[in-house]
C-alpha cells in the first residue's frame, strides 16, 4: 500500500482540464518527483492532495484511507505537510517567529506536537538557516525563504511532505544541500512528493518520478528510465 494514492483525478477550470485523469502514487521512505513544464498541473494536483481543490472526479487516498472529502486541516492533522510555491511567511515576523507560529498552529490542529518537532531552533538548523533566525522574514533572500517554508512544514512532523518547486530561487550549492536534506527526511521514513519543472535538477534526489503533461501522467518510473526513453517507462 502506498502512503499516497492519487487515482483518476480530474480538475477543470472553466471547462478546461487542468488535471486530466491523473493517477500516481508516492511511497513512504522515498522521494517521488512530479515533473512537468509550467502549466502542466503540478500545483493543482498538490491542491487536490492537500484538500484545497475538490476534484470533479477521482480519489485521493492517504495511508490507506480515502481522504477525498476530508477538509485540508484534517489532512494536515493526519500528517500531510505542504510547502507552498508562492511563499507566504509573515513578513513582519522574524524567521524564528515564523517557525514558532507553525509549531503553534500544528499544536492547535492535533492537540500536541512531538517535543523534537517543537524545537524551533533545531528545525532552523536542520534546514540550514539558523543564522537567519532573527532576521525579518521579508528581508531574507528567496532561497532562504524557501528553506524557511520547509522548516515551517517540518514543524508539523509530517509523514508526507508536498514540496512545490522548492529549489526555485536556490543556487547550485543550496540545491545540493536541499537534495541531501530530502534524502535524509526520506530515510527517516517520510514520503516526499516533489514538484519540479526540470527532471535533471532532481534526478539524483528522486527514487521515482511521474511525468505530468497537460494534466496527465505520461510516464512513471526510475528517473534514469524516464529520462532515457519516456515511452519505455512503465505506464501508469
Ligand atoms: N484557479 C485557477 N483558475 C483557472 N485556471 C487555473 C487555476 N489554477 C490553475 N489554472 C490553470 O490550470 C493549469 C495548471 O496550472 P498549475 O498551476 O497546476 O500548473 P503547474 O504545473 O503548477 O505550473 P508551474 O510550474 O508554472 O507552477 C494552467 O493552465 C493554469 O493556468
Ligand atoms: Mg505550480
Amino acid at each position: 500500500m502506498s502512503l499516497l494514492e492519487v487515482d483518476d483525478v480530474v480538475v477543470q477550470f472553466a471547462g478546461v482540464a487542468a488535471v486530466d485523469h491523473a493517477t500516481f502514487a508516492a511511497q513512504s521512505g522515498r522521494v517521488t518527483g512530479l515533473i512537468g513544464p509550467a502549466g502542466a498541473g503540478k500545483t493543482t494536483c498538490f491542491n487536490v492532495i492537500s484538500g484545497l481543490q475538490r476534484p470533479v472526479t477521482g480519489r485521493v487516498r492517504f495511508d490507506g484511507r480515502n481522504v477525498t472529502r476530508l477538509p485540508a486541516h484534517r489532512r494536515a492533522g493526519r500528517g500531510m505537510g505542504r510547502a507552498v510555491q508562492r511563499l507566504e511567511a509573515f513578513g513582519a515576523l522574524s524567521v524564528r517567529e515564523n517557525v514558532r507560529v507553525a509549531v503553534d498552529l500544528h499544536r492547535g490542529l492535533v492537540g500536541w506536537v512531538r517535543p523534537a518537532a517543537a524545537n524551533v531552533d533545531a528545525l532552523l538548523e536542520r534546514v540550514g538557516i539558523l543564522s537567519y533566525a532573527q532576521e525579518r522574514a521579508d528581508s531574507i533572500p528567496t532561497g532562504t525563504a524557501r528553506l524557511l517554508e520547509l522548516a515551517r512544514c517540518l514543524a508539523g512532523n509530517p509523514r508526507l511532505l508536498l514540496l512545490d518547486e522548492p529549489s526555485s530561487g536556490l543556487d547550485e550549492i543550496e540545491t545540493r544541500a536541499l537534495g541531501d536534506l530530502l534524502r535524509e527526511l526520506a530515510a527517516e521514513g517520510r514520503g516526499i512528493l516533489l514538484a519540479e519543472q526540470d527532471l535533471d535538477r532532481v534526478t539524483g534526489v528522486c527514487d521515482d518520478v511521474h511525468v505530468l503533461e497537460s494534466g496527465s501522467v505520461i510516464a512513471s518510473g526510475a528517473p534514469s528510465l524516464v529520462r532515457s526513453d519516456p515511452a519505455a517507462a512503465e505506464s501508469p
